[in-house]
Order: C-alpha cells, then structure tokens, then sequence
C-alpha cells in the first residue's frame, strides 16, 4: 500500500529502494517551502544497517510516497526474512535463548530487544540511558558480538544466543570485572555499569591483554556521567591480569 510520506509512523515497515525498512523515528519539517522534507531513521532489515534518509521533493511534502509493506516483520533466519499479515498476527512469537537457557516470548513487531529483556523477561540489569545507541547502557551480546540492545528488534533474537549482565555471576560468586570494579571503585550510580561490565568482559574474550589504549578504544561507546573513565578503564587492567593467571 502507498502512502504519503506524512503518514510514516515508527514501527512501520516500508519498502524504500527496492528493500524492506523498519522506521525508528520520524521528524516532520515542513516550512512550507521548496525545502520541506521528512527525515526519517530506519533500518534496513536485510543488512541491519541504520541510517537517517529524508524524503524530499520539490512537489507539495505529501506528495511524495513510500510502500508501506501490508506485512510485519516475524523473524530473520539467516537471510531470509519471514512476515505475516498484520491483520492476522498482532504479535510474534519467538524463540531465544538467555542465561543458557532457551525462553520464548511474545513481542510486537516494532519492539526493541531491550524491551524485550526488561519488560517481558524481567531481565532488568540492561539499562536504557538513551535508546539512541549513543550510551551503551544497554549492552548485551548476541552470537558473542557486542550490541546495543536498544538497536535491535526483539524478533532479530530469534534463534539466537543473547547474553545479559544477568549471566555474568555464577550463583552468589561474581565474576572478576564485577569484583574489581567494586574494588576499584569503578561506580557510582550504576546506570553505566551494566554496559561497561558486558563490553569489558566481550573485550577481555577476544583480546586478555589488551593496553590502555585498547581499553579505552573498546569502551568508546560506553558513556559515564560519574565517575569519569579512569577508575574503569584501571579495574579493566587489572581484571584482565586477574583472569590471565587464572586461566
Ligand atoms: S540505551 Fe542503548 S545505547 Fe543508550
Ligand atoms: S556510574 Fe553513573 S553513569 Fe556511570
């Protein structure tokens, strides 16, 4: 179904250049000049790739029209992409796996999988600072590569392994990077933590010794309004040291 460019809502799917989008956010600017456009953030469901496009056109803004895909997103297998018709299937219904252990769970189609986690899942340890990925907050791993989790539709878990802050202690014995963090100090409100304990520990899997200054490249994306980085990026340091004899 066409629709004008006016109507593009978030949680939308469109087909745009020949490939399906899921539309994030919406911002209408129209002055009433030549000049008015709708830009919109999407992403594409195929490459995962999120990216901001503007709608413009020299003609009246609802003018210009976009596929809205009669469809919603239900799962990604591999390449391919399933959907089902909205008038059917209000919600979709997945599988993944969490903690080790599978869990199937309802969620629109529009759904982030941080909402995912917190709200249906009560998985709450993952936090939302900004829902932009610009915190890293939210950091989980899916398939063992770093994410934000806010950045991803709960339906893309599907069939996947996603780790949380909430797998990082075994029973009552916490892991290293959350022992040494307390010890360093490396906290004060905690929002950040989460995020950094889950990114620090995907660096330390793939690099036990890394410098400074690959510590502090990694966790580039994880933002700390209180305690500034050197506490963190110290307990990091020695965490990794910490996990390097003991291996
Ligand atoms: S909440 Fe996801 S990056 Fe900030
Ligand atoms: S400890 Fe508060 S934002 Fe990092």
């Amino acid at each position: 179904m066409a629709i004008p460019a006016t109507q593009l809502r978030p949680g939308m799917i469109i087909k745009h250049n020949n490939d399906l989008h899921s539309v994030f956010s919406v911002e209408h600017r129209t002055p009433g000049n030549l000049r008015a456009f709708i830009q919109a953030k999407l992403r594409n469901l195929r490459t995962g790739a999120m990216f901001e496009h503007r709608f413009r056109s020299p003609d009246p803004i609802d003018k210009i029209v976009v596929d809205e895909v009669d469809m919603e997103f239900l799962y990604n297998d591999g390449d391919d992409y399933y959907f089902m018709n909205t008038e059917s299937y209000e919600q979709t219904h997945l599988k993944r796996d969490t903690l080790g252990d599978a869990v199937e769970y309802l969620c629109d189609a529009e759904e982030t999988l941080l909402d995912v986690l917190r709200d249906r899942l009560g998985l709450t340890g993952s936090k939302e600072g900004c829902g932009t990925g610009d915190c890293g907050a939210c950091s989980v791993t899916l398939d063992g590569r770093l994410v934000c989790s806010c950045l991803v539709l709960g339906a893309e878990a599907d069939g996947r392994q996603v780790s949380t802050i909430e797998g990082l202690a075994k029973g009552d014995k916490l892991h290293p990077l959350q022992r040494i963090f307390i010890e360093h100090a490396a906290l004060q409100c905690g929002i950040c933590t989460p995020g950094f304990l889950v990114a620090s520990k995907a660096l330390l899997e793939k690099n036990p010794d890394p410098t400074e200054t690959e510590i502090r490249y990694w966790l580039a994306g994880n933002l700390c309004r209180c305690t500034g980085y050197d506490k963190i990026v110290r307990a990091v340091t020695s965490a990794a040291a910490e996990m390097r004899e003991t291996r």
